[in-house]
């Protein structure tokens, strides 16, 4: 099975290699936990490879996210050359969809399918072989039901695969606690899970990841403690958090 390496530092050890090529891992995590660090590394290095990325953000606008990219990952050097170049193209929703609607003129809609329809363009158009998510969370309220919502991810899911993508969503959980967390609609409709946690200890606050689930992979289950560093995400294989 073909793996394409994140390349971030110590995850594809914990993966077994990396994630296999074309398939979808979620991100799960509270919120400050790393989600949208870990998913946008996962892009970067792709990019700096020469794999091109996109990363749909539906929670805050490219402004802010370049900004605050380029705040945490100050030794990116990269990075903003390969946004320039659209070797790691960042979009919203409001970067394709947006029709105004004639009768108050005020509020923008947008539906999910259109968007679908954009981002398959937009993967063709750029030969994008990884692509983010950012938060799947966000998609959910797109739909007035989980079923609609299942169906729909699985949908997109299902063109990614199909494209040659291999993909990461995230996923926001409230209150992360090991024992539970297994249940989320998320983890049944998806190739991988990756779960981040913020764990207090004493005084200070400790990130760790674990991979829940890789298909096709003989992965660690074991919780290893990372951080977030100026030159991206480092994750300490070996090392307990206890
Ligand atoms: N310059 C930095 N150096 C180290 N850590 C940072 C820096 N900037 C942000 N962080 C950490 O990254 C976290 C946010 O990560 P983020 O990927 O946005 O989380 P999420 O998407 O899960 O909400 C912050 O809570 C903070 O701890
Ligand atoms: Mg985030």
């Amino acid at each position: 099975m073909e793996k394409i390496k994140t390349n971030i530092k110590g995850l594809d050890v914990l993966l077994g290699g990396g994630i296999p090529s074309r398939h979808n891992v979620f991100i799960c995590g509270g919120p400050g936990t790393g989600k949208t660090s870990l998913s946008m590394e996962f892009l970067y290095r792709g990019a700096v490879g020469g794999e091109s990325g996109l990363f749909l953000s539906l929670e805050e606008d490219v402004d802010s996210l370049v900004e605050n990219v380029n705040a945490t990952f100050t030794k990116w050097s990269k990075f903003n050359q390969l946004v320039k170049e659209k070797k790691l193209m960042l979009v919203t929703q409001e970067s394709y969809i947006h029709v105004d609607m004639p009768e108050t003129g005020v509020s923008p809609y947008y539906t999910f399918s259109k968007l679908h329809d954009k981002l398959d363009e937009v993967i063709d158009d750029n030969k994008i072989k990884r692509v983010v998510i950012d938060s799947a969370s966000i998609l959910n309220l797109f739909f007035d039901n989980d079923l609609e919502y299942r169906r729909t991810v699985l949908n997109l899911l299902r063109d990614l695969k199909k494209k040659g993508c291999t993909a990461m969503l995230t996923a926001e959980l409230q209150n992360v606690n090991r024992d539970t967390v297994r249940f989320a609609i998320e983890h049944f409709v998806t190739d991988g899970v990756i779960l981040l946690y913020l764990l207090e200890q004493q005084e200070r606050r400790i990130s760790a990841i674990e991979v829940l689930k890789m298909r096709g992979c003989e992965h660690s289950k074991v919780l290893t403690p990372f951080k977030i560093t100026s030159n991206g995400i480092e994750v300490y294989v070996g090392e307990r958090v206890y």
